[in-house]
Parts: C-alpha cells; sequence; structure tokens
C-alpha cells in the first residue's frame, strides 16, 4: 500500500513539472586508465579466467551485444544453467549497487563473485595466478603494470578499470538532454512525456536511468513469476525485502533482450506491458506502448573508445 501511494503521488508530481533534471546525460569524458583498461578487455574476453578454460566474462556480457547475452539464462563452466538474466555490463559502473539484489557492493566485489561462483568461472585462486603466471603476455603486463604482478586484486583491480570504460554516451536522449530539442522526434517526444506522466520515471531516473534504488517487482499485482526468487531478501532477510530488486539501467535497452531478473520478457513490449501491469497497475493503448517503445529506442548511445578501437 505504501509503494502504491507514493508511486501515484510521485507520477502526479512528476507529470506535473518539467522532469528534464531527474534523468541526467551520461559524462562525455570518463576517467580511467587506459593501460590496465587494455589488460582488463584481454581478460575479461579470456577463458583463461575459468576453471576448465571454456568461459570469458564476455560470453554471457557480450561486448557486441550491448554488455550483456541473448538468452534467459546464461550458461557458465561445465554448462551449468544460472538462475538469473545477465545484467548489461555497460555503465554498471553508475549502479548504485551491483547484481540483481545488490549483494555486491561495487564492481570489485562483483567481479569476484563471478570469478570464483561455481555457477559462473568455477576458478580456483591458486589456479589462475599459476595460469596467468605461465603466460608471456600476461606475466610482462601485470608485472609492468603493477609492483607485485599477477595478484586476485590485480587481475580484479584491471577487469574494473575496463570496466568503467564501457560507458555509452551520446544517446539521442542525452543529446535532447543537452539542449538539442531536435534530437527526439515527436513521436519519441510524445513517449518521454508518457513514461513521465505513467510515473515509469518514478523508478527509473538518475545517470543510469535506473540503477540507483530497490524496487518491488509487483509494486502494485502481485508477480508470481518470481516465487523463487526474493531478492534484496537475500541480502537482509527483511520480509518487507521480499521481490525487491534493483532497478535496472534503461540505458541501451532496445539491445538487451531478454528481460527482467528471470528472462520472462522476451521483447520491449513484452517488459513495457508487464511494467504497466505490475508497478503502475495500468491498462494503456497499443499506441502508448509503442510510444513508450519508441522513446526506450532513443535511449541507445555510442561505444567509447579504448585506443582507438571501440569496445
Ligand atoms: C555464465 C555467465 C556469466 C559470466 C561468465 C559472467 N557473468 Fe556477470 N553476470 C551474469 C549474471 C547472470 C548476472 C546477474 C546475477 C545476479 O544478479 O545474481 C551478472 C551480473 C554482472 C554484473 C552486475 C551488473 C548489474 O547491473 O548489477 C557485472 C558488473 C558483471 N556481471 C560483470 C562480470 C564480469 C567482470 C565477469 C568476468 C569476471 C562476469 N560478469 C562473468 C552472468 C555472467
Ligand atoms: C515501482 C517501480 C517501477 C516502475 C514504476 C517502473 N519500473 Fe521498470 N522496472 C522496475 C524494476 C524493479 C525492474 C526489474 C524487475 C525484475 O526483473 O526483477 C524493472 C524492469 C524494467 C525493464 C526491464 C529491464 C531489464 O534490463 O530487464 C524495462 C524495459 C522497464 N522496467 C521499463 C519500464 C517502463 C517503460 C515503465 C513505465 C511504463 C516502468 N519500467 C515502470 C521498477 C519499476
Amino acid at each position: 500500500m505504501k509503494s502504491v501511494f507514493s508511486i501515484l503521488v510521485l507520477s502526479l508530481f512528476f507529470s506535473s513539472m518539467k522532469a528534464t533534471e531527474l534523468i541526467t546525460p551520461l559524462p562525455q569524458n570518463i576517467k580511467y586508465d587506459k593501460n590496465r583498461a587494455i589488460l582488463g578487455k584481454k581478460l575479461f574476453s579470456d577463458p583463461i579466467l575459468s576453471l576448465d578454460g571454456t568461459i570469458s566474462c564476455e560470453s554471457c556480457h557480450s561486448l557486441k551485444q550491448s554488455g550483456a547475452d541473448d538468452k534467459k539464462f546464461s550458461y557458465g563452466v561445465g554448462g551449468k544453467i544460472g538462475t538469473m538474466n545477465s545484467p548489461t555490463v555497460f555503465n554498471s559502473v553508475f549502479n548504485f549497487s551491483q547484481l540483481w539484489d545488490g549483494r555486491a557492493k561495487d564492481l570489485k566485489t562483483q567481479a569476484k563473485i563471478s570469478l570464483f561462483s561455481s555457477t559462473v568461472m568455477a576458478m580456483d585462486s591458486i589456479e589462475v595466478i599459476k595460469k596467468l603466471k605461465n603466460d608471456i603476455y600476461y606475466k610482462k603486463e601485470f608485472s609492468t603494470l603493477y609492483p607485485d604482478g599477477v595478484t586476485i586484486k590485480n587481475i580484479i583491480d584491471a577487469i574494473v578499470e575496463f570496466e568503467k570504460a564501457l560507458v555509452t554516451p551520446n544517446s539521442k536522449f542525452d543529446k535532447f538532454l543537452r539542449g538539442d530539442l531536435n534530437a527526439l522526434n515527436e513521436q519519441e517526444k510524445q513517449g518521454y512525456k508518457l513514461f513521465k506522466s505513467y510515473g515509469c520515471i518514478s523508478c527509473h531516473n538518475g545517470v543510469n536511468i535506473g540503477g540507483n534504488l530497490y524496487q518491488k517487482l509487483g509494486a502494485i499485482k502481485p508477480y508470481l513469476g518470481t516465487k523463487n526468487q526474493f531478492g534484496r531478501y537475500n541480502v537482509t532477510k527483511n520480509d518487507e525485502d521480499k521481490y525487491y530488486f534493483k532497478v535496472p539501467t534503461l540505458r541501451n535497452i532496445a539491445q538487451t533482450a531478454p528481460y527482467l531478473h528471470d528472462g520472462n520478457a522476451t521483447d520491449l513490449e513484452d517488459a513495457i506491458e508487464i511494467m504497466l501491469e505490475y508497478q503502475l497497475g495500468r491498462v494503456a493503448s497499443r499506441e502508448d506502448i509503442e510510444y513508450l517503445k519508441l522513446f526506450l529506442n532513443t535511449l541507445t548511445g555510442k561505444r567509447a573508445k579504448i585506443l582507438g578501437e571501440e569496445f
């Protein structure tokens, strides 16, 4: 009830004001250490980091598919299937915590979870150091960039330095936010208006258009798909946190299907309809759903370049 009320109040509030400042454009200049990021990029895409040498971070976070994969659930080492849809790694540096339930406080904690989790890369800390020290490229790069050479801390540091570079600025919508009012056409502007008036913006806001709060999936109407996934409750063990998940970023959303932590929404229309029904208790016309979709399409940004190469 509390959340129903707050969403109603917030959506009234947002539709009555010029809400552009609730979403801010991505920074165009991002700070990261280039050499460590290049090493991190190599590690990110190298199956050497998994126990059986078959899986890299990129297996589930394809850099060509906007940082996610196209599966409902991803396969880790030994064909083990996960239970959560892989989110994008693009712009994840701007999330206030990592993972659907926020159990990783930052990217470093998150990268360790992927590396050592038995259903992901199942790596062993002694084994990974041995493998990298036996590799001519890694041995040399680590000793050039870090005084103590190959260590778990340095492996994680390099990967995270690369992740900091995975920012996708200059989407049509960011250009619009920066004052280029022609960057969106009339239909896209209508979609943005609806995004505010339906109240989507009450949960999806900030620089990542998400990533800055936990909200219940099923805020208005119970979402039955989540029976076995408790979200934030995993971390806090408070009953009130059951079915709360980190509100995901909507940046590059047109490219990261399927959607939701359970991968149950196969396309963008599905995801929009689920949001309207379960998060807002609204029924929208086909036309409005189409406008919302056109707006979401404007959130696709440009991939940054590392040493002149697109990541
Ligand atoms: C087998 C597939 C798989 C591999 C390999 C994998 N990930 Fe993930 N990644 C996932 C899934 C699934 C989630 C969501 C899990 C959850 O929330 O419980 C995730 C979540 C993340 C997130 C959090 C994003 C957010 O919005 O919360 C980041 C960052 C990330 N992975 C980076 C990495 C890095 C770095 C590596 C390599 C060290 C890696 N991943 C390897 C599947 C994978
Ligand atoms: C009450 C908060 C709330 C409102 C309002 C809301 N959302 Fe969401 N949205 C969420 C949460 C939480 C998730 C993640 C749910 C999950 O999978 O566990 C989500 C997920 C999504 C996704 C899928 C993202 C992905 O990467 O899987 C899309 C797309 C989306 N929302 C768009 C919208 C649109 C469009 C509206 C308005 C019609 C809207 N949302 C309204 C909280 C909200």
